[in-house]
């Protein structure tokens, strides 16, 4: 099935992103729509959210890097093509933006992001023990953008 192209996320969006973001993250970990909405006023934060509301992603562009801040995808809706659609929009964006390097956080306990995360290019990059609520460590995760894409050397490719 091929995902439909994501919509740019507004702070018009902030309920509905405040709803998808508790279905697809345990509770005390989901953001608010006021979170959403202050976070979508900032300069350098852009995100998409699907056109059914099925998912969405923040991330957040400094100068010429790019940090991914949250994506989530509705429980039922996972397992589609929408993750990788939506992470596929970002680095799209990216490479228009002239960003060098892209970088996103995952729990080492969190596979299917991990699995998503690698299949589109991102390599560990470092690691913060229990950095998460649960305990579970933090994996730092880069990926070279189209601007250095021929520069970096590994272990960063
Ligand atoms: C992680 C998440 C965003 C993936 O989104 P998704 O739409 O379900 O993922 P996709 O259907 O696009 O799958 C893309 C790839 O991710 C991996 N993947 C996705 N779900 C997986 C699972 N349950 N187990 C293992 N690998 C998985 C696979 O490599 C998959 O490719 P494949 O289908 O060709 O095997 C989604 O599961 C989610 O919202 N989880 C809860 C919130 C979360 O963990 N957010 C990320 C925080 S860093």
């Amino acid at each position: 099935m091929i995902a439909p192209d994501p919509l740019p996320l507004t702070p018009a969006h902030a309920a509905l992103a405040a709803h998808i973001h508790a279905a697809a993250f345990p509770a005390g970990e989901a953001w608010s729509a006021s979170a959403f909405a202050t976070l979508l006023t900032l300069t350098g934060v852009l995100g998409w959210i699907m056109p059914d509301a099925a998912g969405l992603l923040l991330a957040r562009h400094v100068l010429d890097e790019a940090e991914l801040l949250t994506l989530a995808i509705l429980p039922e809706r996972q397992r589609q093509g929408l993750g990788r659609r939506l992470v596929q929009t970002w680095i799209m964006a990216t490479e228009h933006a002239g960003i060098a390097r892209l970088y996103l956080e995952v729990s080492d306990r969190n596979r299917a992001a991990s699995a998503l995360y690698a299949s589109l290019g991102f390599h560990p990059h470092g690691t913060r023990k229990a950095y998460y609520k649960d305990g579970s460590a933090a994996r730092l995760l880069v990926r070279a953008g189209a601007r250095d894409a021929d520069r970096i050397s590994p272990p960063f490719r």
